[in-house]
């Protein structure tokens, strides 16, 4: 039994085979180099590459794992939320070959895909747990008592941590995509000679801002006179270290105000070292264990979706076919496993 996964939320096209001894493999293809030019995701061109690149990459997994479509069981796709064109060209051929093939599709929310990512790896946090989601697209702090079971306990009110990231990088001239590229400068630089302001730390409970944060960075690179690569690294190092005592100190509230034991962290920006080491450093001596994901599984990819589809395929699920792309999808909306009369009989 297996089941084939397809990410194409934003601009990562990626497939993913999942069986009863986990994930069988995985391939992203990244469109950095088409959108780079740009300095931003261009929605009309990722559609497009998803279009060209799904076939081709499903058929060199396929091979690579010496499996064929007779193999496949079910099939599972990025449902939202996302770019509207990207996730109808994963749906669409999803839709298709589980159609051509006879099998079921399975529909997954992207951000509770990078919610178990974590599970990857070789110690698979087991829920309860509260989860910082920091992506590109998005920033909240989540209680997660299971698959499907969320409460959200904070969220960003404007900008998300990675397209913060992304922004500041570009006002410090660095390539799309910006969050890597920050952070490698920002290993160069002094967190200190700049004093960058803490956004909504001095307010209580789990929410966060960081567009304030940006507009620090733009004022204090105005005071530079033609700043050196040492200013922007040390621009960099002020404000990778203020985004993070911000994450950092919302996340205990969170552990706090939940009582749990256990953070784990995903989406793309889980894979910021500085970010990686202040949250095991204020772990110390708390009782606290914080959990991330295996580096490869940080950003967008399609094994994070075969492991949630798979879960909920075993438990019966089945998306309709008529249910659309979900463009705008509050993760909080998410339930268990739904499990219809006709397909628990065909499972018995
Ligand atoms: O989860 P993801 O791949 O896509 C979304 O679902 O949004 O996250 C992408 C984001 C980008 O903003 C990228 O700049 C950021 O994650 N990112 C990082 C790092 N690697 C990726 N931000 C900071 N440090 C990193 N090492
Ligand atoms: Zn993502």
């Amino acid at each position: 039994m297996y089941l084939l996964a397809l990410e194409t939320s934003c601009d990562e096209t990626a497939v993913a085979l999942y069986g009863n001894d986990g994930l069988k493999g995985h391939l992203v293809h990244s469109q950095v180099a088409v959108h780079a030019r740009y300095g931003g995701v261009i929605p009309e061109l990722a559609s497009r590459n998803h279009g060209r690149y799904l076939l081709p990459l499903v058929e060199s997994l396929l091979g690579q794992t010496g499996l064929s479509t007779d193999d496949l069981s079910a099939l599972a796709v990025t449902q939202g939320p996302g770019l509207p064109g990207a996730l109808h060209v994963g749906q669409a051929f999803g839709r298709g070959l589980a159609f051509a093939l006879g099998i079921p599709l399975i529909g997954i929310h992207h951000l509770e895909a990078h919610l178990f990512s974590a599970g990857l790896g070789s110690d698979p946090p087991e829920p309860p747990f509260v989860a910082l989601l920091v992506s590109g697209g998005h920033t909240e702090l989540v209680q997660v008592d299971g698959l499907g079971c969320y409460a959200l306990l904070g969220a960003t009110r404007d900008d998300a941590a990675g397209e913060a990231f992304d922004k500041v990088a570009q006002l410090l001239g660095l390539p799309y995509p910006g969050g890597p590229a920050l952070a490698r400068l920002a290993e160069t630089g002094c967190p200190t000679r700049f004093r960058l302001p803490r956004p909504m730390l001095s307010q209580p409970g789990c929410e966060m801002s960081f567009s304030g944060l940006k507009t620090a960075v733009l004022y204090a690179l105005r005071q530079v006179e033609d700043p050196t690569s040492q200013d922007r690294a040390d621009l960099a190092a002020a404000f990778e270290t203020a985004i993070t005592e911000v994450l950092v100190e919302k996340s205990w509230r969170a552990l706090e105000k939940t009582g749990a034991s256990k953070l784990v962290v995903a989406g793309g920006v889980s894979a910021n070292q500085r970010l990686r080491r202040s949250l095991v450093q204020r772990s110390q001596g708390t009782g606290v264990r914080v959990y991330f994901p295996p580096l490869e599984f940080c950003t967008d990819n399609a094994a994070m979706v075969a492991h949630v589809a798979w879960f909920r395929w075993l438990a019966g699920e089945q998306t309709p076919t008529e249910e659309h792309v979900r463009t705008r999808w509050p993760l909080e909306s998410v339930r268990p496993p739904s499990c219809s009369p006709q397909v628990r009989q065909a499972h018995a």
